[in-house]
């Protein structure tokens, strides 16, 4: 549907209380990579789910609430959640973050 000649191109994600605080949740999409959402004391974000050293899923990682950090579970790599920059070896490529809004208690991704 447009709206004025202007596609809407959000795409929901999740429930905002699907993800628990210091926690992740792996959403997946058809013919897409997955992504993950992260609960950091209230404060959410969108990544890639698929670490960039390997295939690991960084849903299933360790959350530094403190660092604002997500420490990937097979090589202990490590990104900024709100940078997507990586912050621990083995990891040397950025993790792509998302553009996501919050509305009436859902996450809806943005683009
Ligand atoms: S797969 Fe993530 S650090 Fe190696």
């Amino acid at each position: 549907m447009s709206d004025g000649g202007v596609m809407n191109t959000e795409t929901f994600l999740c429930r905002a209380a699907d993800v628990p605080d210091g926690g992740a949740l792996k959403i997946e999409r058809a013919g897409r990579p997955p992504l993950a959402v992260f609960n950091v004391g209230g404060r959410f974000f969108v990544t890639d789910d698929t670490c960039t050293h390997g295939e690991a899923s960084l849903s299933e990682g360790e959350i530094d609430a403190d660092e604002c950090v997500v420490e990937c579970p097979w090589h202990s790599g490590a990104f900024d959640l709100a940078t997507g920059k990586p912050c621990g070896a083995p990891c040397t490529i950025a993790l792509k973050i998302h553009a996501f809004e919050c509305r009436d208690g859902a996450l809806y991704l943005l683009g």
